[in-house]
């Protein structure tokens, strides 16, 4: 195991009904005029944004709303959140949503403190020294974000998707009610399973050796994962799958099954690419490149796929020939996502092969040129991934 330093100051409340907690604890955390941030119609549909704004009216706390935060949330609406934090004196983000409303309350709390473009610190030219309090009413479990110190936005100039990891961008709490995710079409709740489950497998296949602890926990993670998505998407009211969804999406994001162990992110990033370029849903496209990802790096890792393999999914151990063990551990990954009507390829969601050299050349790489940790990928080998997600 390696040394880690884990900073996980959220405080999680969860259960039914408890968005009614809300108006109390933004008081807690100091806040004095708070930004209410919210997406594009969702919140007022189910009347949550309604129930949000009495109960910080009981508490007599002054609000400012600024909805519209889209999927793949944008860098003109952090903008604006900005300006107006500056403006009106706000001193607290509350965002109601899902990933994309909370990053987007992310970058604006980090943004407000920071005396030039939030994009220098998106991009990596400065380093974040501080941020405003923020906290969030979870509505789509998936991200992470609720507890996550990451916040992804896309600048409309380049369509260019960056995320930032920093201490600031964890909330100071999130308010966790799996009543509020009843309403998810099929399609999201589908993206959010996906999206789980990644960031728990980006940080299992490592190269760290004698972490079966954060092995363990994460294998236990991801069978909850699979036992219960597709009793929520079955039954979209069923309180117990629900909740653990919701808890396993925390879990996984929020750092603690990613301590002392080297983590990879090659197929976040690869995928981010997809998102930006399709305005496709983050966790679809994840569909298509995970299993894509594992299948270019399993011939150098067999006996890690294996045992995700045998641990995760159950498949029978084949000594002779544990290669065939650790493909079937990633058929059945592929499997699990088709069957939650998940794209498995570029043509599934309307991707074009002729995208790929300019979506390579975007990737993230590191000061080597490099993406991964589990396998160092050159943009050949991006390339070749992005390739085999045309087959
Ligand atoms: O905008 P509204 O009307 O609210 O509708 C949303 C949106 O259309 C809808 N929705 C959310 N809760 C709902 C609901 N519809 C009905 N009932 C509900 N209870 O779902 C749609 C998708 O929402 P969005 O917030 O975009 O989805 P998600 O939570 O998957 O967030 C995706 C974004 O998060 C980033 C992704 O890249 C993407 O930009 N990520 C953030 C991470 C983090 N901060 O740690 C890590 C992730 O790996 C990821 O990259
Ligand atoms: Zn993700």
């Amino acid at each position: 195991m390696n040394d880690f330093e884990l900073y996980q100051p959220t405080y999680y409340v969860f259960g039914k009904g408890k968005q009614s907690r809300v108006g109390e604890l933004v008081r807690r955390f100091g806040a004095t005029k708070v930004l209410l941030h919210y997406g594009g119609g969702s919140v007022v549909r189910s009347g949550l944004l309604d129930q949000v704004r009495n109960f910080l009216n009981e508490e007599t706390i002054p609000f400012v709303e600024l909805g519209g935060v889209v999927p793949n949330p944008r860098g003109g609406l952090v903008y604006e959140g900005i300006r107006l934090c500056r403006e009106k004196g706000i001193d607290f983000i509350l965002s109601i949503g899902g990933g994309s409303a909370i990053d987007s309350g992310k970058a604006i709390a980090v943004g407000t403190c920071y005396d030039g473009d939030f994009w220098d610190l998106w991009s990596g030219k400065v380093i974040p020294t501080g941020g405003l309090k923020h906290g969030c009413i979870l509505t789509l479990p998936a991200t992470g974000s609720e507890g996550s110190n990451s916040a992804v936005i896309m600048l409309e100039e380049g369509m260019i998707k960056r995320g930032l990891s920093c201490d600031f961008n964890r909330p100071a709490f999130s308010i966790l009610n799996p009543e509020l995710t009843y309403t998810l079409p099929k399609y999201q709740t589908a993206c959010g399973i996906v999206d789980m489950m990644a960031h728990v497998l980006e940080r299992y296949f490592t190269n760290t050796t004698d972490v079966d602890l954060t092995d363990r926990m994460s294998e236990a993670v991801l069978q909850a994962i699979i036992k219960a998505g597709p009793v929520a998407m079955e039954d979209p009211t069923d309180y117990e799958a629900r909740a653990a969804l919701m808890w396993s999406g925390t879990v996984a994001h929020n750092g603690i099954l990613g301590v002392g162990r080297q983590e990879d992110w090659a197929s976040h990033n690869i995928e981010h690419e997809l998102s930006a370029l399709y305005d496709l849903a983050h966790g679809a496209g994840l569909a298509v490149v995970f299993p894509n990802w594992m299948r270019y790096v399993v011939d150098k890792h067999v006996a890690r796929f294996a045992q995700y393999a045998v641990r995760v999914w159950n498949c029978e151990m084949d000594f002779t020939d544990p290669r065939n063990t650790a493909l079937e551990g990633i058929d059945r990954t592929r499997s699990f996502f088709k069957s939650l009507g998940m794209p498995l390829s570029f043509e599934d969601f309307g991707g074009k092969e002729e995208d790929i050299p300019m979506m390579t050349s975007k990737a993230r790489s590191d000061a080597e040129g490099l993406l991964g940790a589990f396998e160092r990928l050159t943009k050949e080998d991006i390339s070749n991934i992005y390739h085999m997600c045309c087959e």
